[in-house]
């Protein structure tokens, strides 16, 4: 089985497709907008600690679980159990991250339509065919259905193509261009009246909100979706990494890459809200809270670039465009972890493979469309604030009390022969065994 499987070709090629998956809506949306309604600075340092401190250690065990198995999360999980229980427990966990993989792409579709159709509704602006743009911005179901079907088809073709031509040809040719729009669309941004002031509060922390628990809570959560974590996805990309690369540099590499564009992304629409407020768009209530996280996006923005003109017609098709692309190498890599499931257990290849599981997901999407005010936040809250934590932590349990810390080693060196010898080998074990599961256990609580 092993020769059939998909590889990664090049280093650069695994960072790009890991660091794709990681940076996604969790950080261009979710971050940002975090941001600004905990206090900016406060919440940026919070996020900052908690990345490096629990997400990174997770990363590593899933990408040190998936390349030792060299299969989905059932197979990783059920290689390293010796007993019957741990490894029906196995089965059961990797299961359920394959579930919530699938739940997660099921929303995500749809939030990805609506960046494509935020998109081309910036370009039929452009054309003069202002009904359709309009159109295209409404909330009508049509226009939902329309644009989940074809954010999926998007991210079906892709995974359909496999790990080497599909995956990383696109995330390698996506990422880049993603980091210089954000880049270029950000010092824009910078040069606009009033984005000093987001700038300020972005940047100044109001120490007295940083031990807050309900911040901690939520940088917590946000550094957890935002690096992919808890569903098997880093899993199964380390599982098409090459045995010659060393995974501690490389699971730092994509935590730096994904946390770099989250804050890079801050740069962006802290500032670009102040300058909507100050062009009179209304984004703080009385009380100076921001009137609505979740639309912010979709309400703030689009008024935002409504009072620039053609320049803002021009920088909310960038703005978009960006958004669609960030949104597309993360739904790949959540229609992957099915799919590699469903070739690694059936006699299907991976282009049936692909469109059955993804009309299966869309057939979810379809459903959450239909009852979108019930359901919509139910499966967002389900997936991301409870199950993803909590699967993490279980697999953090598996690696620090079930698998042999001798076979862990031994997998580390492969590609770092020298990892014994180093600050990781000596923390990192000891931090997974004890710290993660305290700290992800604790999230889950405040979340219930
Ligand atoms: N990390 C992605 C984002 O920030 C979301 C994601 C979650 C991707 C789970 C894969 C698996 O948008």
């Amino acid at each position: 089985m092993q020769e059939n499987r998909g590889r990664f070709s090049s280093r650069i090629g695994f960072l790009l497709a890991a660091a794709g998956s990681a940076v996604g809506l969790g950080n261009i949306w979710g971050f940002p907008t975090q941001a600004a309604s905990n206090g900016g600075a406060a919440f940026l340092l919070t996020y900052l600690v908690l990345a490096f401190c629990l997400a990174y250690p997770v990363l590593m065990v899933e990408l040190v679980l998936g390349r030792h198995a060299r299969g989905n999360p059932i197979t990783a999980l059920r290689r390293i159990s010796s007993g019957e229980r741990t490894r029906a427990g196995a089965t059961l966990i990797g299961s359920v991250g394959v579930l919530v993989a699938s739940l997660i792409l099921s929303f995500y579709s749809i939030v990805g339509g609506w960046m494509l159709a935020h998109f081309l509704s910036a370009i039929a602006g452009l054309a003069g065919f202002d009904q359709w743009s309009a159109w295209l911005t409404g909330f009508s179901w049509q226009r939902n259905v329309l644009f989940t079907l074809f954010f999926m088809l998007l991210t079906i073709r892709i995974v359909s193509k496999g790990v080497e031509s599909g995956i990383e040809r696109w995330s390698t040719r996506l990422m880049p261009s993603l980091i210089l729009m954000l880049l270029l669309l950000t010092l824009y941004v910078l040069t606009l009246d009033g984005a000093m002031q987001g700038l300020k509060s972005y940047l100044i922390p109001d120490f007295s909100r940083l031990w807050s628990p309900s911040l901690i809570v939520s940088a917590l959560g946000s550094a957890f979706f935002s690096l992919s974590l808890g569903v098997g996805t880093m899993l199964i990309y380390g599982s098409y990494v090459d045995e010659s690369e060393s995974l501690p540099s490389l699971g730092a590499q994509v935590t730096l890459l994904d946390v770099g564009v989250a804050v890079l992304a801050g740069f962006l629409v802290m500032p670009a809200m102040y300058v909507a407020a100050h062009n009179g768009v209304e984004i703080f209530s009385a009380s100076g809270e921001l009137i609505s996280e979740d639309t912010l996006i979709f309400s703030v923005l689009p008024a935002l670039f409504d009072t620039m003109g053609v320049a803002g017609v021009l920088v909310g098709l960038a703005f978009f465009l960006l958004m669609s692309i960030a949104a597309l190498t993360s739904s790949i890599s959540m229609l992957e972890v099915p799919v590699a499931t469903l070739i690694e257990n059936s006699s299907l290849e991976r282009g049936r493979s692909a469109y059955l599981v993804g009309a299966v997901i869309l057939v979810v999407s379809l459903l959450i469309i239909s009852q979108f005010s019930s359901l919509f936040g139910f499966v967002v809250a389900l997936t991301t604030r409870y199950s993803q934590p909590l699967l993490g932590m279980l697999f953090c349990i598996y690696l620090g009390w079930i698998w042999h810390r001798d076979q862990v080693l031994q997998e580390l060196k492969r590609g770092s022969p020298d990892v014994a010898q180093g600050l990781f080998w000596k923390v990192w074990p000891v931090w997974v065994k004890y710290v993660c599961p305290v700290f992800v256990l604790l999230i889950f609580w405040q979340a219930l």
